[in-house]
């Protein structure tokens, strides 16, 4: 049998274990490093997983693995940083973790070094294989609700975290158009972070697609909060969750319920990493599509900074809610830092070191 292509995980908390879920089912990858400056998250999932190789460092790793692929496995901040340094040993692909990063800039230096690198970068939305997702996906390019007009989602946990899978799902299902402009605003009154970034306590954020399409999607202000959404089009509608697809209009009548079924989206997505490599021309998860969701989230906090609508390609490289917090333009009325994820933390650490 040929060789198989040598995986590396940086980071061994909750996601790192979906990772090695997907790995496992492919059979031309084999997990053979990891990466934790935790003893006990590496000492644990070093066991689960029956990887010997196990390092303090990440860039020691990097050196002295001659890794083919990089699962990237840390909280937002380090996704930058890891993926560059990933990049720069040249190993044929990386696989980071959403959102791909917390700033346009970091996004845009992460496809730089994969460029020049010539390293195939993808972020993990892995809802892209959701076969539910994918369901609603072919439905939409068959025309079965005729021309989306409107897709609406509910989201929690700021806009980088979770929502920014729902913006990435709007639009998988619609078939990647671009965003043309948005206009949000946001809430920030107390101190309130997420796995290390200052994120809002409630915001609402409106997007244009070049397909016509408006989406909507409120965070903290509605619920319920899941992991999916609705499309309304000009003949139909689709309701749609991780499990199964709904879809309503003229030939159905009445609602119709279709399920998802299918392999774990974990294994579809690590298993299209290796047809990238070897040849396939795309990957669902290609980091221009992380780029897009996080483009639609910074050009949502630009709106809510300037008072204006957005045009996109967004030009501020920042993250204009770093900027404004930075500039006093959120005052916090109810002071006292909190990080809504400081449960993932091992021993007396409060914060994760950058
Ligand atoms: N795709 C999804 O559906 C999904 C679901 C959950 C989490 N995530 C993403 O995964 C990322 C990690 O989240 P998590 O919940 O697994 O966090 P976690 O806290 O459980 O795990 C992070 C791990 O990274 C380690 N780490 C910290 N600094 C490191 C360094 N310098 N080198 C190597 N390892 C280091 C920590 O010790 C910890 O073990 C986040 O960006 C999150 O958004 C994605």
């Amino acid at each position: 049998m040929a060789e198989k292509y040598r995986v590396g995980i940086i980071g061994c908390g909750g996601i790192a274990n979906y990772h090695m879920n997907g790995w496992n089912g492919v059979d031309q990858v084999e997990v053979v490093a990891l990466a934790d400056p935790v003893a006990a998250a590496r000492e644990e999932f070093g066991d689960r997983h029956g990887i010997a190789q196990r390092y303090e460092d990440f860039r020691q790793m990097l050196d002295d693995e001659m890794l083919d692929i990089v699962s990237i496995c840390t909280w937002h901040k380090l996704h930058a940083p890891m993926t560059i340094a990933a990049c720069a040993r040249k190993p044929k692909a990386v696989l980071c973790e959403k959102p791909m990063a917390t700033s346009l800039g970091d996004c845009d230096d992460m496809l730089i070094a994969a460029r020049r690198n010539q390293v195939k970068l993808a972020i993990a939305h892995q809802r892209r294989f959701n076969p539910a997702w994918t369901l609603a996906k072919e439905l939409v390019a068959e025309g079965a609700i005729g021309e989306v007009r409107q897709v609406n989602a509910c989201g929690g946990q700021g806009l980088l975290n979770d929502c920014s899978h729902l913006l990435d799902m709007m639009r998988y299902v619609m078939g990647d158009p671009q965003a043309v402009w948005v206009m949000g605003n946001i809430e920030r009154k107390t101190e309130r972070f997420e796995r290390d970034i200052p994120i809002e306590d409630r915001s609402l954020c409106v997007v244009q697609f070049d397909n016509g399409a408006v989406g909507q999607l409120l965070q903290e202000l509605a619920g319920p909060n899941y992991q999916g959404g609705i499309f309304y089009g000009s003949e139909g509608i689709i309701e749609l969750d991780e499990s199964k697809v709904r879809l309503l209009n003229s030939q159905t009548g009445t609602w119709e319920e279709r399920p998802g079924e299918g392999e774990d989206p974990s294994v579809g997505q690590q298993r299209e990493i290796v047809e990238w490599i070897e040849g396939k021309v795309e990957h669902r998860g290609q980091a221009e599509n992380g780029r897009a969701a996080v483009e639609i989230i910074m050009a949502t906090y630009e709106s809510a900074r300037l008072h204006e609508v957005t045009a996109l390609p967004l030009r501020t490289m920042a993250s204009p809610l770093e900027v404004m917090i930075e500039a006093g333009d959120l005052p916090v009325e109810r002071p006292g830092r909190y990080d809504i994820r400081a449960f993932l933390l091992r021993g007396e650490d409060m914060q994760q070191e950058g």
